[in-house]
């Protein structure tokens, strides 16, 4: 009738130590991420556990896009000397570490290229009640997402398991309070200090970006990190962007797809490149269907691609020429 959670560190090592953790993990335990083996397993594995309010999750992983990147390049080599300076954007990143694999290859080919890595958040707002132990942990839009209170871990975006009753009670309490503790974290959502106190709730952020690519950051300006949804339009022209699990049916509706898309044409310059795709599981064959699109006078032209290409390829096709070429005008006053 019970699900526990996971809210210690030494919980999570205990539980990696004897294989899958399957229990509900606090989120606020990300603060403990590093690029350490212990800190790495922890991050991915809430990340593995974090869907958004929206219902969109998160989920990426290293080496997941080697072949798109093969891909990717073998193009640009074909339409770039080594000397251009590509600028490069991965919308929707996620946790930024499956960008940062494609900066590595990029740069070797195109030192002077940069990759922006962008997405519509990149952290978590805990608000923490240190005399009652509760935890609350809430999206940078102000949405709830977990609940804690030990030895609870409950997600308040997605129901609670069937038969867990005593969840689902906890679950319904914490939903009426988290909207009290919004009003408190409010002030703090889009710029938090590491950590601030206000009277009982100590509110702090956590990153969302991956220990490594964080690391990355760092050390490398040539790689960077943008809030951007991938419905606006970027303020000027780039030469390439990549849109990897985000244009998908199950998360937007076809006109929502097909705004996402003007989106990008009105951010390419001319000749610039669109990488649309989506990775499928069929029989735990996992597989990276991908189209690589041109930005043509109007419209996009397919130029290459990858398992049978992207599963949105009639929304582009569909795309309005004349709102598409009045894109591409208005995109080229901004410059
Ligand atoms: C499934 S992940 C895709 C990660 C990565 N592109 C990959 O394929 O591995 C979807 C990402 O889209 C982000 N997202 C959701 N809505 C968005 C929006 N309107 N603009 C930009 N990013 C968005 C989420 O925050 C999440 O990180």
């Amino acid at each position: 009738m019970l699900l526990t959670g996971i809210w210690k560190l030494s919980q999570f090592e205990a539980h990696a130590r004897g294989g899958q953790v399957k229990k509900p993990i606090a989120y606020s335990l990300l603060r403990h991420a590093s690029e350490g083996p212990v800190g790495r397993a922890l991050f991915e594995c809430v990340i593995r556990d974090l869907q958004l309010s929206s219902g969109v999750v998160r989920t990426t992983y290293a080496n997941r896009f080697t072949d798109v990147n093969e891909l990717v390049l073998a193009v640009l080599k074909r339409d770039y000397t080594p000397a251009y300076p590509i600028e490069a954007h991965d919308w929707a990143a996620s946790d930024c570490l499956a960008s940062y694999e494609f900066a590595t290859v990029l740069f070797e080919a195109f030192p002077r290229s940069t990759l922006t890595a962008s997405d519509i958040s990149f952290q978590l707002i805990c608000a923490r009640n240190a005399s009652t132990q509760e935890e609350f942990v809430f999206e940078d839009n102000g949405r709830a997402l977990q609940y804690v209170k030990p030895p609870f871990v409950l997600p308040l975006a997605r129901p609670a398991p069937r038969f867990r009753v005593v969840n689902q009670i906890l679950r319904r309490r914490a939903i009426g309070r988290a909207r009290k503790v919004a009003c408190v974290v409010r002030p703090w959502l889009k710029e938090c200090p590491e950590s601030i106190s206000t009277g009982e709730w100590e509110i702090s952020r956590v990153s969302l970006i991956h220990p490594v690519a964080l690391a990355a950051l760092a050390r490398e300006p040539r790689f960077r990190t943008a809030i951007h949804s991938v419905f606006s339009p970027l303020s000027a022209e780039v030469d390439l962007i990549r849109t990897m699990n985000i244009f998908n049916r199950c998360y937007f509706s076809d006109e929502e797809i097909a705004r996402g898309a003007a989106a990008v044409f009105r951010s390419l310059r001319p000749g610039g490149l669109w990488i649309a795709g989506r990775t499928t599981e069929e029989r735990r064959v996992v597989q990276n269907c991908v189209t690589v699109y041109c930005k043509d006078p109007g419209r996009f032209r397919q130029v290459a691609e990858l398992n049978g290409g992207c599963d949105i390829a009639d929304i582009v096709a569909a795309l309005d020429p004349a709102g598409l070429a009045a894109a591409g005008q208005m995109a080229g006053r901004k410059l």
